[in-house]
């Protein structure tokens, strides 16, 4: 059996340095997951939005635009300098609700903001490895108050006949080389929230053009938050 292969940080950093603004045509197939994230993230009721990788900073706009209230904040890390600069020009219009850190490509949050209502990973635990996502979690439990939602989105495993032939190519192409695919892999998001820590409240697997989505929606369990 082969060994999965991950990006490291300097291979994510150029990837998406490279990447930049082309991100946003992945919209063709992400799109569909995203509206079904906003329309099952409680994004209505938010005060604290902390998204981590947040490319190109399409979603963050569409969140402030039309999603949060109006006092909410919207904090965001992106290991990419490019996808950081790109964000920061875009969110301009929304001033000192809005803050955008470079990252080292590390888990500890903790630096750009202590607490949040919303935790945002969309399309970015699928480029990590294991041990990386349960980082990332561990993180999100510490940070979210206790009414708070953890909202990802991530490359799924197909869930109807052309999206399974997707995968097989998606995984044939990884093989190969992950930065073919920018690090990604199709990933099940639920198996990986352990049950004592948070309660899944919508689990959603769908396929636009024929690439399958994950979409999960969780609250921390008791033990966490203020
Ligand atoms: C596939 S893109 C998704 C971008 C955006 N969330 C979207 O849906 O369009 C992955 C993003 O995660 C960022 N990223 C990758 N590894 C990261 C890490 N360890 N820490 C922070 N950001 C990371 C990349 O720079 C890139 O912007």
């Amino acid at each position: 059996m082969t060994r999965e292969r991950y990006l490291t940080a300097k291979q994510a950093r150029e990837f998406y340095n490279r990447m930049g603004r082309r991100q946003d045509w992945q919209r063709f197939y992400e799109g569909r997951a995203i509206d079904a994230l906003l329309q099952h993230g409680g994004f209505a009721q938010a005060t604290a939005v902390f998204e981590l990788g947040c490319g190109t900073g399409a979603l963050a706009e569409e969140l402030l635009s039309h999603h949060l209230p109006p006092q909410a904040t919207y904090t965001a890390v992106d290991i990419s300098p490019v996808m950081v600069s790109l964000t920061r020009r875009r969110l301009r219009p929304f001033g000192e609700r809005v803050r955008v850190f470079e990252s080292d490509g590390t888990f500890d949050f903790s630096r750009y903001a202590e607490r949040c209502d919303r935790f945002v990973a969309v399309y970015v635990l699928d480029l990590l490895s294991p041990e990386a996502i349960q980082q990332v979690l561990d993180q999100a439990h510490a940070m979210l108050d206790r009414q708070g939602k953890l909202c990802l989105v991530t490359l799924s495993e197909g869930c109807t006949p052309l999206s399974r032939a997707v995968i097989r190519l998606w995984r044939g192409a990884r093989r190969i080389s992950p930065l073919l695919v920018g690090g990604c892999r199709p990933l099940r998001l639920a198996p990986c929230l352990s049950p004592e820590r948070w309660r899944i409240d919508v689990d959603q697997t769908l396929s636009a053009a024929a690439v399958p989505s994950e979409i999960v929606v969780a609250s921390p369990t008791d033990e966490a938050g203020a």
